[in-house]
């Protein structure tokens, strides 16, 4: 299908429809993105009128509405709405997932090298508390996560592949679906961490056939901070332990025993703040009401046009390897450290931000990389962004 490029006059309301494009160069949307004013004004209405109302007879007001955000995010990645909890960003989804599986000593877990910290840790803890084993399996030397490794990998151990579909400090995509297709002719559950993906490249948990997703709202999604889900594959949601409780993850209990709730929201606590999740649910409807097709082929754009000038500028080695790379574009300059680069950009209101070793672990101590300069883009940002930026990093190299 034919993807039609968004226009100028749209690059224009869309940015005029968000505040934080005025005055700053953004370019650190993968820590987390500028909102749509409609997502701000959607969480500062509520707050205000929760203040007047009190909490529970507000809740109880818009709980219709609320509601309606799983069946939004589920309309996004192709899923059920009973098969998303909303929880407040990647980790927790991450954690709720992986540590609800059922860990045997000499289990093999299976991971890119793109895992992020949290995941790492996730493993280690594991490691350490059940026994299992850790494969990772690095990209190979053109920088493509390599699937017959992954498949040679798999043994009658292997209880998981875990896999990252973009990463932190890098700026390829996995093979997401081709992971999923072995994943399945394998039967090993398949968990995706869709932190950066969602919102950035299209996302279909039917098409790449994960079991699990972990995603964040604040990134690629331009959703709030303290909000993200968790995708649970309908039927898996019964070997996933619970590992948290409060009233309404049953629908009974008596004093000897309980009963789960029948969907994913067994996963997500009641208590939340709503104004987020109504913000999340604007900031789904505002990209649904564009098309990620539109929004991936328009950060491509951008984001080639940064590399292909960034690599015209004496100095500046950019990082970025694979077949499909994204909006996160990253590099380093000759002689300048990568917080220095950050700092001074900061002073021209320019963000970006800094991939540090331990974020990325695996990745960085094989490429022999402290810190990278990450300067992620989105479909709001422009090409007079760009030379602007470039202009900025050819003066700090003369
Ligand atoms: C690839 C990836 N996974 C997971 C996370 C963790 O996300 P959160 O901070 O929402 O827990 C991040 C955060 O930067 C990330 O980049």
């Amino acid at each position: 299908m034919e993807v039609k490029p968004l226009t100028e006059a749209e690059i224009q309301a869309i940015r005029a429809e968000t505040a934080g494009t005025a005055a700053r160069i953004h370019l650190n949307n993968a820590g987390a993105s500028l909102p749509p004013d409609v997502v701000i004004k959607t969480m500062v209405d509520f707050l205000r009128e929760e203040a007047l109302l009190g909490g529970y007879e507000i809740e109880a007001k818009y709980r219709t509405q609320l509601d309606h955000t799983h069946e939004l995010i589920a309309q996004l990645i192709n899923a059920n709405r009973d098969e998303i909890a909303l929880v407040e960003n990647a980790s927790a989804a991450w954690d709720l997932a992986f540590n609800g599986l059922h860990f045997e000593p000499g289990d093999e877990v299976i991971v890119s090298e793109m895992e992020y910290i949290s995941n790492v840790l996730g493993l280690l803890n594991a490691q350490k508390m059940n026994g299992i084993v850790i494969k990772v399996i690095p990209n190979n030397a053109a920088g493509i996560f390599p699937l017959h490794e992954l498949e040679a990998a798999i043994t009658d151990k292997t209880k998981l592949i875990a896999v990252t579909h973009i990463p932190s400090t890098a700026g390829n995509v996995l093979p997401a679906a081709a992971i999923g297709e072995i994943a399945r002719k394998h039967n090993v559950l398949y968990l995706l961490d869709a932190c950066q993906s969602v919102g950035h490249v299209p996302v279909d948990v039917q098409a790449i056939g994960c079991d699990l997703m972990a995603v964040t709202g604040r990134k690629y999604l331009r959703g709030p901070r303290g909000s993200g889900f968790l995708y649970v594959r309908q039927s898996i949601q019964d070997k996933l332990r619970v590992l948290f409780f409060d009233g309404r993850t049953v629908t009974k209990v008596t004093q000897q025993d309980f009963i789960v709730r029948a969907d994913a929201r067994r996963f997500e606590w009641y208590e939340k703040n709503p104004a987020i999740v109504l913000g999340l649910q604007k900031a789904v409807e505002y990209l649904l009401n564009i098309g990620i097709d539109r929004v991936w082929q328009r950060i491509r754009y951008i984001a080639d046009l940064f590399r292909e000038r960034l690599r015209e500028i004496d100095g500046i080695v950019v990082h970025d390897q694979g077949d499909v790379l994204c909006g996160i574009v990253t590099f380093s300059a000759t002689g300048i450290a990568a917080k220095d680069i950050r700092a001074k950009l900061a002073t021209k209101n320019i963000n970006v931000h800094i991939g540090l070793a331990h974020s990325t672990l695996y990745y960085m101590n094989r490429k022999g990389l402290n810190d990278i300069v990450r300067a992620s883009v989105h479909y709001y940002n422009t090409e007079e962004e760009i030379e602007m930026v470039c202009r900025e990093l050819r003066t700090l190299l003369l």
